[in-house]
Order: C-alpha cells, then sequence, then structure tokens
C-alpha cells in the first residue's frame, strides 16, 4: 500500500554529513528519482496534491525533475521558478536572505497568467527561504497558489512558518 510504498521512498533518501558544509545533514534525494517505483510513488503522490492546479511550478533544480513528472501525471503543464540570469525574459523576481548572502529566484515571462491556479513542487523544504520566495514571486505574477508540495520536510527548520497558511503537502518527514 502507500505507506510501503512511502517507507521504501523513505530508505532511498541518502543522508550525507557535512554537505555542503560541516554540520549539515544533506538529504539527497537522487536515488529515489534513479528508481523507476520509487519516482512514480513520489509522482502519484503529489499529483494526487496539485488537485485543481493548471500549472505545477518546479523550483531549480530538483524540483524541476519532481514538477514536470508530476504536472504529466496531474495532466497540467509545468513552469520552471529559476536561479537569476537564466532566463531570456522574467515575470517577477525575488530575492531573499540565506546564511550568507542572499539568493534570487525568477519566475519566465508569459508563461503564468494572472488568476492561474499553481501547485509549487520542490524536492525538499528546509528553512523554507526558496519555498517562501517562489511562492511570493508566483504571488506578484497574480497566480493564485493552492499549496506547496515536498517530498521531504525537514521539520527542525519550520520552515512551513514562513509559508503562512498556504497547505502543505510533506510526503516525508526527518
Ligand atoms: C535545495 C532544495 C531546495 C532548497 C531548500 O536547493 O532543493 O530548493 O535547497 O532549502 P531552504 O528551504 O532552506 O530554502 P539548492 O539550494 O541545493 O539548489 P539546487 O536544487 O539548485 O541544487
Amino acid at each position: 500500500d502507500s505507506a510501503d510504498d512511502l517507507l521504501r521512498v523513505a530508505e532511498l533518501v541518502r543522508s550525507v554529513p557535512d554537505y555542503p558544509q560541516p554540520g549539515v545533514l544533506f538529504r539527497d534525494i537522487t536515488p529515489v528519482l534513479a528508481d523507476g517505483g520509487a519516482f512514480a510513488t513520489v509522482t502519484t503522490e503529489l499529483a494526487a496534491h496539485a488537485g485543481e492546479a493548471e500549472i505545477v511550478i518546479g523550483v531549480e533544480a530538483r524540483g524541476f525533475l519532481l514538477g514536470a513528472a508530476v504536472a504529466l501525471v496531474a495532466g497540467v503543464g509545468t513552469v520552471p521558478v529559476r536561479k537569476a540570469g537564466k532566463l531570456p525574459a522574467v515575470a517577477a523576481s525575488r530575492t531573499y536572505e540565506l546564511e550568507y548572502g542572499t539568493a534570487t529566484l525568477q519566475l519566465p515571462a508569459g508563461v503564468v497568467e494572472p488568476g492561474a491556479r499553481v501547485y509549487v513542487v520542490d524536492d525538499v523544504l528546509a528553512t523554507g527561504g526558496t519555498a517562501a520566495a517562489s511562492c511570493a514571486l508566483l504571488a506578484d505574477a497574480g497566480a493564485e497558489i493552492v499549496g506547496f508540495g515536498t517530498l521531504m520536510e525537514l521539520t527542525a527548520l519550520n520552515g512551513r512558518s514562513k509559508l503562512g497558511d498556504l497547505r502543505v503537502d510533506a510526503l516525508l518527514s526527518a
């Protein structure tokens, strides 16, 4: 059943100590994507949460892989939220704080109409900075965000507190 399937997914997430810096336990979902059954499980589960969304948003970079697959299963299109400097035409930008410095995320121009219902997907919800900036720039573009879906939420970092009352669908918690 679905609980067994998710248990198998959890076993495939690779925890890498001290990456990208000492003291951080990095959660690598690469082995999940590399396994056909596990990839199907996470894609199907997140697509079920996407509900009435008209577009699935994938957040750079691992969110692209998940988001595109979720969109295909949900029967809708996908749009990437990209790191700054990658897009030829930009609809909205948001800069947010990292532990050291800042980062900027951007939405491509001309593909998300005002009022469009979107579901935002990323592999991991950690501090929530990436998810919050992604949702903020979609709101700037006039999108209606129906939820945020992720393979794994790192609950100790309380990233969902940055998302206000947005629904967060996390398949796994650590
Ligand atoms: C990781 C992950 C999320 C983000 C979560 O991306 O894929 O996008 O961090 O962290 P946060 O909740 O603290 O913002 P990363 O910055 O490693 O980028 P990449 O996927 O492009 O490698």
